[in-house]
Order: C-alpha cells, then sequence, then structure tokens
C-alpha cells in the first residue's frame, strides 16, 4: 500500500524530495541507448581546456562516469562534486573508486558558499532543469564562486529544431514523472550565460544539433 502512494507520488510529480534516486540505476544506460555516443564525446570533449592543477566544481554531477577520465588527464586537480541523489553520489564514488582527489557534497548549488574559490566549474545536463529567473540565480551563483578567468564547461541540449522540441517535451514529461522535476521548458541557456557575461571560448554540436558542448570565460581579464 506504502508502495503504490510513494509512486503515486512521485508519478504526480507531488514528491519533489524523490529526485533523481529513482532514475540513477538506469541512467547511464538510458542516456546511451538513445544519444548513443554523443553522450560520451558531448561530456569529455572539451576537458583538455581545464588547467593543471584546477579546483573545479562539479554541479548535478550524476553517476560522474567521466571523472576517471578526467582525473586521468589531469591528475593535480582536485574536485567538489555536488548532487543532491545519494545513489547518485554512490555511483560516482564507486566510478572513482574513493579517490581523494574527489569530496562529494549531498546538496545543491545552495550548499555553494565559497567565493573566488574554483578554477573550473562544470554542470553536464543541469541548466536544462531551471526555469529562466532561476537559472541566473544560478549563474550568479557561479560567478561569485568562481576565481577571476575562471572557466565553465556546460554540455545541455538546445531547441533550434523542430523534433528538438518533441524529444525536449517527451523528456521533460519523463523527468517530472520520474524525479519531480518542476522545470517543463528549456531555457536558452548560451544567451542566459552571455547575459551573465560569460564569454564563449569554443563549441561543439552532437547528436543532429541537439546537445551543445561549450567552454566559457567568466570573467575575462581587463574585464570588470
Ligand atoms: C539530468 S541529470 C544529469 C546527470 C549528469 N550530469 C549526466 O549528464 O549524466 C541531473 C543531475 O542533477 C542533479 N540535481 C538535480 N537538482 C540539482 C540541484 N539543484 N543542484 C545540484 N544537482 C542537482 C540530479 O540529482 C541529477 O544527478
Amino acid at each position: 500500500m506504502l508502495f503504490f502512494f510513494s509512486r503515486f507520488l512521485i508519478y504526480s510529480g507531488m514528491d519533489k524530495s524523490a529526485g533523481f534516486d529513482s532514475v540513477a540505476d538506469y541512467y547511464d544506460v538510458l542516456a546511451g541507448l538513445i544519444f548513443g555516443k554523443a553522450i560520451i564525446l558531448s561530456q569529455t570533449i572539451f576537458l583538455g581546456f581545464i588547467p593543471e592543477n584546477s579546483r573545479i566544481l562539479v554541479l548535478g554531477g550524476g553517476s560522474g562516469w567521466w571523472l576517471p577520465e578526467l582525473l586521468q588527464r589531469k591528475p593535480n586537480c582536485s574536485v567538489v562534486f555536488i548532487d543532491p541523489s545519494a545513489r547518485m553520489l554512490d555511483l560516482a564514488k564507486r566510478n572513482v573508486k574513493n579517490d581523494a582527489r574527489v569530496s562529494f557534497v549531498c546538496g545543491t548549488e545552495n550548499s555553494i558558499i565559497e567565493k573566488s574559490a574554483y578554477d573550473v566549474v562544470i554542470t553536464f545536463f543541469f541548466l536544462d532543469m531551471f526555469s529562466g529567473p532561476e537559472l541566473n540565480v544560478l549563474l550568479r551563483k557561479l560567478i561569485i564562486t568562481l576565481k577571476p578567468d575562471g572557466i565553465g564547461l556546460v554540455t545541455d541540449f538546445v531547441d533550434t529544431k523542430w523534433w528538438h522540441k518533441i524529444f525536449l517535451s517527451t523528456m521533460y514529461i519523463f523527468f517530472r514523472m520520474v524525479s519531480g522535476l518542476g522545470n517543463q521548458k528549456l531555457v536558452d541557456w548560451s544567451v542566459s550565460l552571455k547575459d551573465a557575461g560569460a564569454l564563449e571560448v569554443a563549441d561543439r554540436y552532437f547528436y543532429g544539433d541537439f546537445i551543445k558542448s561549450a567552454v566559457f570565460k567568466f570573467r575575462p581579464s581587463g574585464v570588470a
């Protein structure tokens, strides 16, 4: 009885606390089945932009399947990995075999309290969960927590073709049902980033231009 009630709460989108725990175990497999190699390429393509010895903040990192590659390519980096899903964090810890270079925080963007603390912030398929006003607040937080000349690696969906809209609507309905995701509309995050003063220094598109990866410089030297 309790089981059916909890399912009802999740499927009706009322149980916001359930979050991504319920999908964590099959999230990566599902993403791989739908998007194939694009999901891997889009999240690893710009790791080379990360300066050596960086302090890196990862927000909404999920299972962090790409962390081992990052740690191998940038051995002197340290990572703070924030995600509110305990199950996702368990998977990420297992993926890095409890590597001491990675600190895990079960939390959200509200757990970020440090100023000018990070060289790099990474968000992969994270910004799409925020409405326009929420995204503006989030970006302000990220800018404050980054060091001057800090960079952002962003990978997320874009909405430029008719079929992108169909994919997006389906995904938003799915994630509303299984994780209680509130936002149901993709914000043009590139524009929000630029409005927040970020400068796009590299970009690549994948999967019929449905996925965009970009590198942003948040406070270019010499710009107030
Ligand atoms: C769509 S998944 C993407 C996971 C991973 N980045 C990937 O691409 O495979 C979004 C992730 O963000 C986490 N999340 C949801 N709300 C969050 C928040 N406010 N702050 C940080 N992470 C959040 C979820 O638990 C989930 O792991």
